[in-house]
């Protein structure tokens, strides 16, 4: 059972100040009782719940996918700088909203955010071998022997082993993509720092089989459909 000013607000993406003015106006029924108590608790997975006479539908989690810009902290919140969440939450206003793995601020690309705690720890578990893939600029080109190196899996001077990284050269030796399955701190600049290649620019594009959506412009996010959810975790 929860707060019916909560299940309006999340259902309709208005705030909660606004959902109790529509309960307070008598706009909100449920199973067809109009209720103008703002207490009322409801349970939004067995009653229909539906505003001005029209069915609201309330989800429990939400997934949104977001080309991330550079510039802005892979964080829930910062005091001063702007958030990949303070992005989702112009679109979609829920609390308990959080980025599924972190992505450097110079960093671009796909990012989930969601408020879906075994989902996101799912995605970002090394147990979970799921693939992410990053196109990297790099600051001179790659041999193939350092390819093969990254191939095997390298050592960082701080002794840690990073698993075996898949590397494909793409238009040149100095455009790369990397898929990597775990997500360590700075994984690709560190794991790149071992060759002695520096990195200049980092976009993720894939997080298991779901790819960026390239109709998704820098700083642009949408909601997820239950089929892209399935390509990211099975
Ligand atoms: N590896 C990095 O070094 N940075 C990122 O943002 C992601 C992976």
């Amino acid at each position: 059972m929860e707060r019916l000013d909560k299940i309006v607000a999340v259902a309709t993406g208005e705030s909660r100040k606004i959902a109790r003015g529509m309960i307070l106006r008598g706009r909100i029924t449920v199973d067809g009782v109009r209720i103008v108590d703002i207490g009322f608790k409801a349970d939004a997975g067995s009653s229909v719940i539906a505003l001005d006479g029209n069915n609201i539908t309330y989800k429990k989690y939400i997934y949104v996918m977001i080309n991330k810009p550079e510039g802005v902290l892979s964080a829930s919140e910062d005091k001063s700088r702007e958030t990949v969440v303070d992005l989702v939450k112009r679109h979609f206003n829920r609390d308990g909203l959080f980025p599924v793995g972190r992505l450097d601020k110079n960093t671009t690309g796909l990012l989930i955010v969601t408020d879906d705690g075994d989902f996101g720890h799912k995605v970002i578990s090394p147990k979970s071998y799921i693939e992410k893939e990053y196109i990297v600029g790099l600051d001179k080109p790659i041999s193939n022997e350092d390819i093969l190196k990254l191939e095997a899996g390298v050592t960082l001077v701080d002794g840690t082993v990073l698993r075996p990284a898949q590397v494909n050269v793409l238009e040149n030796r100095q455009n790369i993509s990397v898929v990597i399955t775990e997500g360590k701190y700075h994984e690709i600049k560190r794991m790149l720092g071992t060759v002695g290649i520096g990195v200049e620019t980092l976009k993720r594009v894939r997080i298991g089989k779901l790819m960026l959506d390239p109709s998704l412009l820098t700083g642009e996010c949408r909601e997820m459909s239950d089929e892209e959810l399935s390509l990211v975790v099975k």
